[in-house]
């Protein structure tokens, strides 16, 4: 039987919802400043270094927030995109469905060395897996060679042929050799060692405990990161809360090897129309005091595209998102 399409009363209704969303939304962060304040005070911090340092008191608040409200539930409401995304199987925004013997939906995977930035309580950790990523040292295989090598040339009955090896291969067959979980605040440390050890990939991913703009400084943490040396970088909703963005897209940038992709999901600027453009501004002079500092106006697709010169961008707005989206989002991949 064909589907009604909606009457007017009930696109107005989801309109005036999704319009008033994001009211909701801060009022619900508003509920997780209480509680932060009374866990301060039942553990006795020092006043000074923490209830009188507003920074550090948002930061505590937005990290009780997303890792126990928030995150969670944009996990479920975006798992459908995002998974798929870090499989390849996204384009233009839309997810596509794998065809028999290539075509759309065979893009390329995560693999090789993958850098997490802004990985906040950890709430993609499991997807990792859950992408089908074979992951070297815990889901070892025979046929893996851990080495370096690149391309190797093997003889069979007269014929050569090129077979990839070591990183090289694992970079392309969506094996991943290492995750570094690139996340600054102090407040989401315990949350997203909790989420690696849940998932088992303790031997796999690594917490940076620095920003971006720090992860090649070795004086600030017990690591470090070469540049040209990333196969992929992974984006999710958190170019919004980092500060000066073009510098940290140029970081990134720098970070990816040659033919390395930036996969990326982040909410951006409203696109639509100057009603909802000027709609979303107004909100926005509120929502960083209740979100952690995160900005709704950024024009995230821009700044990685300036970052550097890209030999592909396949990206895109979720095409399910409506008109009166008021945190439209941008997802695809940029390969270097
Ligand atoms: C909105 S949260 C998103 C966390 C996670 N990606 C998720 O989807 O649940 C943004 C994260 O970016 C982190 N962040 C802020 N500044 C950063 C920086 N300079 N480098 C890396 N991460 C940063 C914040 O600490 C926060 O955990």
């Amino acid at each position: 039987m064909p589907t009604q399409p909606p009457t007017l009363l009930t696109r107005t209704a989801l309109a005036i919802t999704g319009l008033l969303g994001p009211w909701s939304f801060m009022l619900l962060s508003l509920s997780y400043l209480p509680p932060t304040i009374l866990r301060l005070l039942q553990a006795q911090q020092p006043l000074t270094t923490t209830l009188l340092s507003p920074a550090r008191l948002q930061e505590l608040w937005f990290s009780e927030f997303w890792s126990r409200a928030a995150g969670p539930g944009v996990r479920g409401g975006a798992g459908d995109k995002v998974v798929p995304l870090l499989q390849g199987r996204t384009s233009g925004g839309a997810v596509v469905v794998e065809e028999e013997g290539g075509g759309k939906g065979k893009g390329k995977g995560i693999g090789g060395v993958v850098l997490e930035v802004g990985a906040g309580a950890g709430l993609w950790v499991d997807v990792y897996k859950a992408v089908g990523c074979r992951i070297q040292g815990v889901d070892d295989d025979d046929d893996y060679d851990d080495d370096d090598g690149d391309n190797e040339e093997e003889e069979e009955e007269g014929v050569r042929k090129r077979k990839t090896t070591g990183a090289a291969a694992a970079a392309t067959s969506g094996r991943i050799t290492r995750i570094y979980g690139v996340e600054p605040s102090p407040g989401q440390h315990a949350h997203l060692a909790r989420a690696i050890a849940t998932a088992g990939m303790e031997a796999v991913y690594r917490v940076a405990p620095v920003g971006i703009e720090d992860l090649a400084d070795g004086t600030k943490w017990d690591g470090r990161v070469e540049k040209g040396s990333v196969d992929c970088v992974v984006t999710i909703l958190c170019l919004c809360s980092i500060p000066e963005p073009e510098r940290c897209a140029r970081e990134l940038y720098g970070y990816l090897k040659k033919g390395g992709r930036w996969y990326v999901y982040e909410h951006v600027r409203c696109g639509h129309s100057w009603y909802m453009r000027a709609y979303q501004r107004f909100v926005n002079l509120f929502w960083p005091f209740f979100l952690g500092g995160c900005q709704l106006t950024r024009p995230t697709e821009a700044t990685i595209r300036a970052a550097g010169p890209w030999a592909e961008i396949d990206v895109g707005q979720p095409v399910a998102e409506p008109w009166f989206q008021v945190v439209p989002h941008v997802m695809g991949v940029f390969t270097k």
